[in-house]
């Protein structure tokens, strides 16, 4: 058998987590719905549980997220098995091996603290054979680029870098795969794609809600460690980078890291970090924290294509609405042969990443009807795509089963996107105070002031 041979068994460890009753049990649900999961399910938690309590507990799960079929559940809940103990001890390493009896090549899933990684990986290398296993290791991949490398270094002591599956749920959402798909699958996009006709690109990740009972969490990591540094950054190089030579994975990494190394490392004066009138107050967050709920930043990529063009990047917690879009505003013509003064923001493609819809717009200057020269700022609807789709954690997980790595971060992606975040992760710029509901602190705005200002999320997407 190949290595890309399915993985037949998938152990979870962290299977008690927020992560894993709000994402990934709901995909595994999924994938035991499309026939895609039909293997044992291990999962590994220090909960006083046993198989039957587990089932019940992952129904409960299930439900809570609105989520239970029953009919479903009842071709999960037979493949779901227990091993209870503490992950950083040995006897559980023991009892994992007893119950993948029979299995060669799981795949391991460690939905669990960044910090308790490293014991994990070890652990896992010291007990069993892990020839054929596999790894998914979720975000945050680091704090920084030194944790990331030596992440990197424990993770390649155990497993090689085809075996390791960093999620970045964002790469497996059907919004960025449609980004992906409309740039490359076009060709009328790519003569403007560049510095000639692109003024500015911009992309927003709002949220109208809080840190949402994650504060202990939240507090020890900030917006751009937790959005910027990977989400955004990823859309960033989706829309930044060169055409793959081809549909393998690596050949899409190697495009994707060129960009990466071209984003010029960020200068204290290329962002604005807020935080939200209130969040001192949330619980598990320090009452004297200075880490931001907001971050508006100005990205510089030093290529060819590029060159000069900014790359607006704002995301924060507690904004006015729930929307993730990206506005890729073009240059007015070059020369104005009309009456009326040319507007400010008439030509761009718009791509609305989510919540709920996924839309391509495009936004044309068109004429009125009547005699005088004058037209209208109208949008064109090029794609919105609400049908039956798939989540991105079991698109994700369905991936790394099949041992396909293409949407997951390789090393040097992640090292790449460390670096550019590097300088400004020390509290580099002051955090200023907004209120909630608002777009971040009014000096968020001086970051887009000379391209025309943010753009704000089209309410009806
Ligand atoms: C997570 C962040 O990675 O992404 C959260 O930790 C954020 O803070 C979430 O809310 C957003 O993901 P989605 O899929 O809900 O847009």
């Amino acid at each position: 058998m190949s290595d890309a041979a399915r993985s037949d068994a998938l152990v979870l460890f962290g299977g008690t987590g927020d992560l894993a009753r709000r994402k990934i049990y709901p995909a595994l649900l999924s994938l035991a719905r499309n026939g895609v999961l039909d293997v044992p399910v291990i999962v590994v938690a220090h909960s006083d549980l046993d198989e039957e309590r587990l089932r019940g507990y992952i129904r409960d799960a299930l439900r809570e997220e609105g989520r239970l079929d029953a009919a479903v559940f009842a071709k999960l809940a037979p493949l779901l098995r227990y091993v209870r103990g503490d992950y950083r001890e040995s006897p559980v390493y023991a009892a994992l091996r007893e119950a993948l009896v029979g299995c060669r090549r799981p795949l391991y899933y460690l939905a669990i603290p960044p910090a308790a990684f490293p014991a994990v990986v070890d652990r896992l290398g010291d007990a069993s054979d892990v020839g054929h296993a596999r790894v998914v290791v979720e975000k945050p991949f680091g704090r920084d680029l030194a944790t990331a490398q030596a992440l990197n270094r424990t993770l390649h002591r155990v497993f090689a870098e085809h075996a390791i599956f960093r999620i970045d749920h964002y790469l497996g959402k059907e919004a960025v795969q449609n980004l992906f798909y409309f740039r490359f699958a076009n060709s009328f996009l790519e003569p403007i794609f560049n510095r000639h006709y692109v003024a500015s690109v911009q992309l927003t990740m709002a949220e109208r809600f809080g840190v949402e009972g994650r504060g202990a969490f939240y507090d020890s990591v900030g917006a751009l460690r937790d959005v910027v540094q990977n989400h955004l950054l990823q859309v960033a190089t989706l829309l930044a980078m060169e055409p793959p030579n081809g549909s393998d994975a690596d050949a899409l990494h190697d495009e994707k890291v060129k960009v990466l190394r071209a984003m010029r490392p960020l200068a204290p004066g290329d962002v604005v970090r807020g935080q939200y009138r209130g969040y001192r107050d949330e619980p598990g967050v320090a009452t004297d924290s200075t880490v931001e709920t907001f971050a508006a930043v100005q990205l510089h990529v030093d290529s060819w294509r590029w060159s000069g063009v900014p790359f607006f990047i704002r995301a924060g917690k507690r904004l006015p609405v729930t929307a993730t879009e990206v506005v890729v505003e073009l240059r007015r013509p070059p020369h104005w042969i009309f009456d009326e003064p040319p507007s400010r923001h008439a030509n761009y493609v718009r791509f609305r990443l989510g919540p709920d819809r996924v839309a391509i717009a495009m936004g044309v200057r068109a004429k009125t009807p009547g005699a005088a020269l004058v037209g209208d700022d109208v949008e064109l609807y090029c794609a919105n795509e609400r049908g039956p789709t798939i989540d991105a954690y079991e698109r994700l997980i369905g991936d790394a089963m099949r041992g396909d790595g293409t949407l997951f971060a390789r090393e040097d992606a992640v090292e790449a996107a460390w670096q550019v975040v590097e300088p400004v992760l020390r509290n580099s710029a002051q955090v200023r105070e907004y209120d909630a509901g608002t777009w971040g602190p009014p000096e968020a705005a001086a970051i887009t002031a000379a391209s025309g200002g943010w753009r704000a999320p089209v309410p009806a997407a």
